[in-house]
């Protein structure tokens, strides 16, 4: 029997990096998969990979930009499973420049990507949980929203706003058998991190010397184990808080 047996899980950003990993960790536990992006071929595939192993679940293909979508997919998870008992929140952008080279549409990526799509989110899919007495949700933000880091101005700006968020809205639902916590990942190996830190050895050892304790930067499953214990009954008295993975940035100098 695994972590999460037959509950249903909505996972933005699920077509790469840690919304993939968290998806195929959650499929492994036992959840029915509702996986959200834009890229239909990676959503494809996902789901290939993930009933392949014996797993269910569908993809829904949402740009998070646009408010419609977000009702679309709200609409095809009740209609497949009839119920939503996880809202993972993952899908995210990062715009990394000097402040004074960011300019309105930055802002309004980040904003709209970063922000108010967790906002819309969490307002299609509490209803249906509140009905059910009972719901979880997750929401990525990074360590960038409690931790000064260069660059990444509107995006730590948004990310420390949906912990801000999810805090306050998680107290006003809790009496009602929901859950909303975060995870703050620090740098993760996906297809954010910029590619020169990929392939030289040097500018990846620098951030890890400059970020993190650990030695190594962190992979997508690091933060799908903890997905998998706010995800799961484990953290029933688990709410309102903000769970730092970040291999040690925090304690670093
Ligand atoms: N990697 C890190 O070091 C790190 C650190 C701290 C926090 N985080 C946070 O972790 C989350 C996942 O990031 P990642 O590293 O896994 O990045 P990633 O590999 O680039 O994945 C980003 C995901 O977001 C989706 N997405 C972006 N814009 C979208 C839109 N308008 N509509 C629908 N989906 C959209 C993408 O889907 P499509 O391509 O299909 O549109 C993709 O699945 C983000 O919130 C990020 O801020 C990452």
């Amino acid at each position: 029997m695994g972590r999460l047996e037959n509950k249903i899980a909505v996972i933005t950003g699920a077509t790469s990096g840690i919304g993939e990993a968290v998806a195929k960790m959650y499929a492994k536990e036992g959840a029915k998969v509702v996986a959200i992006g834009r890229n239909e071929a990676k959503g494809a595939e996902l789901i290939k990979d993930i009933t392949d192993l014996g797993g269910d679940g569908i993809f829904v293909k949402c740009d998070l930009r646009n408010p419609e979508d977000i009702t679309k997919v709200k609409d095809a998870a009740m209609d497949k499973y009839g119920r939503i008992d996880i809202l993972f929140n993952a899908a995210g952008v990062l715009v990394h420049k000097p402040f004074l080279d960011q300019n309105m549409e930055d802002l309004n990526l980040i904003f709209e990507t970063n922000f108010r799509a967790y906002v819309l989110n969490m307002q299609a899919f509490l209803p249906v949980m509140v009905e059910q007495g009972k719901g979880v949700i997750v929401n990525v933000a990074s360590v960038s929203a409690v931790w000064p880091e260069l660059n990444s101005y509107f995006y730590g700006s948004m990310k420390a706003a949906v912990t801000n968020l999810s805090r306050n809205v998680a107290k006003e639902f809790a009496r009602k058998g929901i859950r909303i916590n975060c995870i703050l990942p620090g740098p993760i190996n996906t297809n954010m991190t910029p590619d020169f830190i990929k392939t030289d050895k040097n500018a990846q050892q620098a951030l890890i010397d400059a970020v993190g304790m650990v030695g190594r930067l962190g992979e997508p499953d690091d933060i799908a184990y903890a997905a998998v214990y706010l995800g799961s009954d484990e953290s029933s008295f688990v709410t309102g808080i903000d769970i730092i993975v970040d291999g040690g940035v925090c304690i670093s100098n």
